[in-house]
Formats: C-alpha cells, sequence, structure tokens
C-alpha cells in the first residue's frame, strides 16, 4: 500500500512530527510506502510528489514548519483540480490513500473529496486551537508558550518605564492564546473575540493595576473588537488572496488606553513568531500520536474521519462534526480568568 501525506493551510509546529509519526508506524507496524505532496493540495492537483523514506523523517519531529510545504491551494479550482481529475492523478502514481493535514478548510475539502470516492483520513491542525471535536490541535502549546515568554519580557520593560504593554497575539475568530497565554504571564486583561468589551471597561481594569503599583499588562486576539470601536477589521480589507487582514487591534487600543488612563501605553503584535520554531515536548507527543493513528485509520479503510484528542485518548471522528462549528472560549473559562484581571 502506497499512502500520500499532505500539509496544507497555514503552518504550525509539530506538522513534522506527525509526518515522522506516520511513516515509521507505517512502515514498522504496515509495511506501508509513503510519498508526500508538495505545498498541500497544490501537490495532489499537480501530482508533485517526493518519497518518504525512513531516513527522510529521521530527526524531524523538532523541526519547525513543514518539510513537505504548504499552501491554501483549493483542490477544487484550476484545470487538474476536481474529484476525477485527482482520482486519476492519484492512480498514475500508485497511491491509495491520502492523509490530510489541515484545518477546517482542508478538511472541508477532504470530506467532499471523500463523499465523491476518495480515500482520505484527516490529522487536525491548527495553532489557534479552535477546531471542533478534538481536545487540542498540536502546535497551540508551542504558540501559547511563545506567547508567554514574549509577555513575559514585555512586562519587565513596562514595569522600568511605568508603562502600559498591550501584547496581541493570533486568533481571528477564538482568544485560546490569548486565554491561555494571558492567565500564564498574569495579565491584568486579556481581550478574546468572543468576549467584546467596552474601552471604558479596557481602562478600568488597567488603573486598577496600576493604582495597585503594577505596570499594566494587556493581551489581545487580534480577532477581538471592543464593544464601543467600529470592528477594525472591516476598515483593513481583503489581502491579495481575498483574507480579510487581520493584525493591528493592539495599535488601535494602545492610544485609545492612553487617552483614557493618562498611561504611556505600547503595543507589540507577536504574528508569526507564534508560529515558527521547535514544537513543545507536548505538541510533538501530540503531533507523533495522531501522525501514528491516521495510518492506522488509512489499514482500517476508515476514510472520512479524522484523529482527534480526547481526553488523553486518540480517537476518530468523521469530518462532519470537526466541521461547521468552531470551538470557542466558553463563557466560565473566560470568567474565570477574568476574576484575575485588573
Ligand atoms: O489560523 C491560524 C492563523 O495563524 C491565525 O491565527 C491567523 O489569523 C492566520 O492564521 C494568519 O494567516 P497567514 O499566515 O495566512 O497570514
Amino acid at each position: 500500500m502506497k499512502i500520500g501525506i499532505l500539509t496544507s493551510g497555514g503552518d504550525c509546529p509539530g506538522l513534522n512530527a506527525v509526518i515522522r509519526g506516520a511513516v515509521l508506524n507505517g512502515i514498522k507496524t504496515h509495511d506501508v510506502e509513503f510519498v508526500g505532496f508538495l505545498d498541500g493540495w497544490r501537490g495532489v492537483v499537480d501530482g508533485d510528489i517526493i518519497d518518504l523514506p525512513r531516513t527522510r523523517v529521521r530527526g524531524i519531529s523538532k523541526q519547525g514548519g513543514t518539510i513537505l510545504g504548504t499552501s491554501r491551494t483549493n483542490p477544487f479550482e484550476g484545470p487538474n483540480g476536481g474529484p476525477e481529475k485527482i482520482k486519476a492523478t492519484l492512480d498514475r502514481l500508485g497511491i491509495d490513500a491520502v492523509i490530510a493535514i489541515g484545518g477546517e478548510g482542508t478538511l472541508a475539502a477532504a470530506q467532499r473529496l471523500t463523499d465523491a470516492g476518495l480515500h482520505i483520513v484527516g490529522v487536525p491542525k491548527t495553532v489557534d486551537n479552535d477546531l471542533d471535536a478534538t481536545d487540542f490541535t498540536f502546535g497551540f502549546d508551542t504558540a501559547v508558550q511563545i506567547a508567554t515568554e514574549a509577555i513575559d519580557r514585555l512586562r519587565t520593560t513596562g514595569e522600568s518605564h511605568h508603562r502600559c504593554m498591550v501584547a496581541e497575539v493570533m486568533g481571528r475568530h477564538v482568544g485560546w492564546i490569548a486565554l491561555h497565554s494571558g492567565m500564564a504571564a498574569g495579565a491584568h486583561a486579556i481581550l478574546i473575540p468572543e468576549k467584546p468589551v467596552s474601552l471604558d471597561q479596557i481602562a478600568q481594569w488597567v488603573n486598577e493595576a496600576r493604582d495597585r503599583g503594577r505596570a499594566p499588562l494587556v493581551v489581545v486576539a487580534e480577532g477581538f473588537v471592543t464593544t464601543d470601536m467600529e470592528a477594525p477589521h472591516s476598515e483593513r480589507g481583503l489581502d491579495a488572496f481575498g483574507r480579510p487582514r487581520l493584525g493591528g487591534i493592539g495599535e488601535l487600543l494602545a492610544p485609545e488606553i492612553e487617552a483614557r488612563t493618562g498611561i504611556e501605553t505600547r503595543a507589540t503584535v507577536l504574528g508569526h513568531i507564534q508560529r515558527g520554531g521547535v514544537p513543545t515536548a507536548f505538541d510533538r507527543v501530540l503531533a507523533t500520536r495522531l501522525g501514528m493513528a491516521a495510518v492506522d485509520s488509512v489499514v482500517e479503510g476508515l476514510w472520512g474521519t479524522m484523529v482527534s484528542l480526547h481526553g488523553t485518548d486518540i480517537v476518530r471522528v468523521g469530518f462532519e462534526k470537526a466541521l461547521g462549528n468552531l470551538k470557542t472560549v466558553p463563557e466560565r473559562r473566560y470568567e474565570e480568568a477574568a476574576i484575575l484581571f485588573g
């Protein structure tokens, strides 16, 4: 049996650990051969592959990024896209099944292709941790670690200058990275898309921290909007690929905080640093287990399912369970964190 692996959508630490886990389990327990599609669905559509022998995955679980490259190519577009053409390409290359490692968009495409008869299993991936039907996604723990370290650093310079520091972290739809890094670093306010609050409320938290002699620390997810500012993202338009431009909420908040509190305020956007570099041990283990389980799913012919983490177990769920609903931060998690604000 020959399996093709692809990594698609935004990258995150742990992708290489999934690839290694899959290849080692496949070779050691199932006598499977592997190839990798280059740049996500682009490699599937173009039939652009590399061999993935055991030597190719040696030592890669600690490497950031993906050795296969990634893209946001839609497999239904272009002259060679769509299920029939892709099936013909896979047949020509002798590939029996595909392991698709990706987020919502990747899995939605995988579901459509599976419905059309292709043999695909999925591995959930998003640094934002917003995919439903899995407790955690790999890459999230690493992003939280990186953000926490950065916020700790912002705290010391903020304290030296008696400034308010605003750290903008990733999370266009959900605030998991902000919630966890903010709690870990002891932020005085955590602002997330799920919970719009007013500028006056933010200023109150900042003032409370200042009045206790602290340098106020605000962590904001990029998708946050206040209740009393026009949604900033709508003004930023689309990028050349038709995706909303994100980022910048920190810079918008800083002068508003200054105006309301009189505290000098600086904003820092952490950006793609959160997605780069070495994965944490937790992410390496999770990613490795998911990769291994995905191969078991292929061998069992569980097409249209993805491997997912439930508690400490890796289980299988249908693509449809993961799609359609974002896993947002529950109210009770936010309320719990908010006890520590100010
Ligand atoms: O979905 C993951 C994510 O990192 C988001 O947090 C962020 O908004 C987006 O991807 C950035 O995408 P890109 O790498 O295309 O700029």
